[in-house]
């Protein structure tokens, strides 16, 4: 993931440093930039994953080392499984659903900042206890597979129900992937979290530096029912609902125990200071069930059987303990919270007595916790991969193989200067109709909810055709255009949807005097709405500057590849429909560089009917009428190494239009796999 967003990351460095430096001449620009795109070609696909395919040997190795005594750090129960489980689940846990961030793949709580999130105390031990197996594969295996895979053994070996694996996780180089996640200032100027313990969506967990919520309650207060909102809140941000959150935390619960052993750590004295017994990571301390190495219901049963009463435990935080003071367990709060809502009550009670639904429950919920940053299933490597989840979003074997390319091309060709009814396009410089721009935006509205953070979205399953898409603000109209296709579509059913959104718009674009594109007809059409886990609208930034900033290292795109993409042509009639003012473009029919030349050249003040949209002023200071501009068209002048890649292309429409299809081709393909 994650090396294409942090190509996009040093690419932009790189950019920026150069816009610092004088003497650098165009060609060597140049070079650097297509360096970047090379990389992003290299980057994207799951080609570069070089590791290894067969994992049961590694399988068999962790099995031992998982039961191997460690003296730096003394198994709990003289099993490593629960400090591994842990392990595997704060890797994966990190997932949010926003905007896809998080997850295993790239095993950064090896680095700042996650290496230093209070949910990860003592968490390096785990990895001390890895690092020979670690070596013997070499890069072979990723840590990041390496962690997921101990989780999944781990819960195995002590009689747990485990689905399977989806290998092919790479390591990040450092901890930059995780800088949105915070504590940092692209975290800050993404979504701030005054409240730190009352974090919201975009962010996934509600206090920075856990993974979900406060175990020992809301900002500290050991109130059972107000956990239950937290609890459900954050989950959902990861994308689990009531009885994956349920068997998640109790299945999680299951195995091992907590650590609080003192209030001033490290304690205990000579060998054993600070570990085994002595150990304290969350400072809340002890085991949820009497058999702590062993799958079973016991933690649902506990949670029924006893009275839950409130104490101070050794680490001198909130905890319960059964009224019953001769059974040595506990809860947190956020346990005891399961009795406090309807719903999470009729799970527990139904995990407590049906252990059929409980290890079924637990090990589809598992996979999706480890898996769901890894993409769709055509991504996973190994050989014990389960079938295609819901949240990978299967779709159906394409069947746009054998069709007429060239002749649909033609149709398309013939649809853009239609005469039709069924919605109002944009008019050339003579007058006449135009629907290419309209067929432009559509591919791109399509594609363009590619994020290579988790590679969810694109336009591959043409989900742009159901809710909550088609709803989205941009996408007015995008149903009416679909109808305009509709006759081709009618022709050529065996052409996918999706495939006919790329093409037409690849066909508006090469008839507007874009370079040609290399099209493949490979996508196939999601079945419907519901068969479809879209990726979320991103409309929580504060500002155009940080939309634009975050959108490109979502969607992977290098600072070139985005500015060129801005300037795709535009059309009036559209920017109308979404409640703008308009386009700068007069002419859409023409695909040249007046974009970047206009943007240059021209006076931009914000609109007093709009504060989205600027207009042009002439030298004289009067409006030029029907010349407007967005504010995201306005933060690639005000960022400097932006607005440098704008001067290049208002300067060379030649170098324009080769990156422009450059990235338009990669956009588009970035989600076939
Ligand atoms: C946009 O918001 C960020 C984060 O709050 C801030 O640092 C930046 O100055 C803002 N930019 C503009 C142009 O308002
Ligand atoms: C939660 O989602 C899973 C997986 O999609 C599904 O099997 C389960 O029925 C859902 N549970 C609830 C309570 O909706
Ligand atoms: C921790 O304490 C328990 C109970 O007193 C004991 O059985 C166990 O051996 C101790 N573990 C370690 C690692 O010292
Ligand atoms: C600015 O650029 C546009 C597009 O090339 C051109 O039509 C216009 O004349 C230019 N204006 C000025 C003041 O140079």
């Amino acid at each position: 993931m994650t090396k294409l967003s942090q190509v996009a990351f040093f690419a932009s460095v790189i950019a920026f440093a150069c816009a610092q430096c004088p003497h650098m001449d165009a060609m060597k620009r140049r070079d650097t930039i297509r360096l970047e795109n090379s990389a992003f070609e290299s980057l994207e696909s799951p080609r570069t994953y070089k590791g290894m395919e067969i994992f049961s040997e590694v399988k068999e190795d962790i099995r031992k080392a998982l039961k191997t005594p460690r003296e730096e750090w003394p198994a709990d129960y003289g099993h490593y499984g629960g400090l591994m489980i842990r392990g595997a689940w704060h890797c994966a846990g990190t997932y949010r659903k926003s905007d896809g961030r998080g997850g295993c793949d790239g095993a950064r709580p090896r680095f700042a900042p996650e290496l230093e999130w209070e949910d990860n105390g003592n968490l390096d031990n785990s990895r001390i206890i890895l690092e020979p197996i670690k070596e013997k594969y070499g890069d072979d295996l990723s840590w990041a597979d390496l962690l997921v895979l101990t989780g999944n053994v781990a819960i195995e070996d002590m009689g747990g129900p485990v689905l399977g694996f989806c290998g092919g996780r790479m390591d990040d180089a450092d901890g930059t992937n995780s800088l949105p996640l915070g504590p940092s200032t692209i975290q800050e100027a993404i979504k701030p979290c005054p409240v730190n313990g009352k974090c919201e969506t975009p962010l996934g967990q509600t206090k920075i530096g856990l993974i979900y919520v406060n175990p020992e309650g809301v900002m500290d207060e050991p109130d059972p029912e107000k956990s239950v909102h937290a609890i459900r809140d954050s989950f959902g941000r990861m994308g689990m609902n009531d009885s994956e959150t349920v068997v998640l935390i109790g299945g999680g619960h299951t195995y091992g125990k907590a650590h609080g052993a003192c209030e001033d750590p490290p304690c205990g004295e000579g060998e054993m200071k600070g570990k085994g017994n002595n150990t304290v990571t969350s400072g809340l301390e002890g085991p949820w069930t009497t058999t702590p190495t062993q799958w079973d219901q016991e933690y649902f049963t506990n949670l029924l059987k006893y009275d839950w009463v409130k104490f101070k435990g050794p680490g001198g935080r909130y905890q319960f303990k059964p009224s019953d003071d001769s059974v040595h367990i506990q809860m947190f709060t956020t346990d005891v919270a399961l009795l406090h809502d309807e719903s999470y009550l009729a799970l527990v009670r139904k995990y407590a007595t049906d252990k059929e639904a409980l290890d079924n429950d637990f090990k589809y919920a598992w996979y999706k916790l480890v898996t769901r940053d890894m993409g769709p299933r055509e991504r996973c490597h190994g050989e014990d991969i389960p079938p295609a989840q819901p949240f990978q979003n299967p779709l159906p074997e394409p069947s746009s193989a054998t069709v007429d390319v060239p002749a649909i091309k033609g149709r398309i060709a013939k649809l853009l200067r239609a005469e039709t009814e069924i919605l109002e396009g944009d008019k050339d410089t003579e007058g006449k109709p135009y629907y290419g721009a309209l067929l432009v935006h559509l591919a791109y509205q399509c594609a363009s909810t590619f994020r290579i953070t988790d590679y969810k979205g694109g336009c591959n399953g043409a989900a742009i055709r159901f809710v909550p898409q088609k709803d989205w603000p941009e996408n007015v109209g995008m149903d009416k255009v679909l109808e305009f296709l509709g006759s081709v579509h009618a022709d050529y059913p065996d052409m996918s949807w999706a495939d006919l959104i790329v093409l037409a718009g690849e066909v508006a674009l090469v008839e507007a005097g874009g370079e040609p594109m290399d099209f493949n007809a490979v996508r196939s059409d999601a079945v419907s709405g519901e068969h479809y886990e879209s990726v979320e609208l991103r409309d929580y930034y504060v500002n155009a500057t940080v939309a634009v900033r975050d959108s490109m290292d979502v969607m992977g795109l290098t600072p070139d590849q985005f500015v060129a993409l801005m300037g795709r042509p535009r059309s009036n009639s559209q920017m109308k429909r979404i409640g703008l003012l308009g386009s700068y473009d007069t002419d859409p029919s023409h695909f040249t560089n007046e974009y970047y030349q206009l943007l240059l050249n021209s006076t931009w003040v914000q609109s007093e009917q709009n504060e989205h949209v600027y207009i042009a002023e002439d030298s004289e200071g009067v409006k030029i009428e029907g010349t407007h501009m967005t504010d995201w068209d306005m933060v690639l002048i005000n960022v400097p190494e932006l607005k440098e890649i704008v001067s290049e292309f208002a300067a060379d429409e030649k170098w324009f239009k080769e990156v422009f299809a450059e990235a338009w081709v990669a956009l588009m393909r970035a989600d076939l796999f």
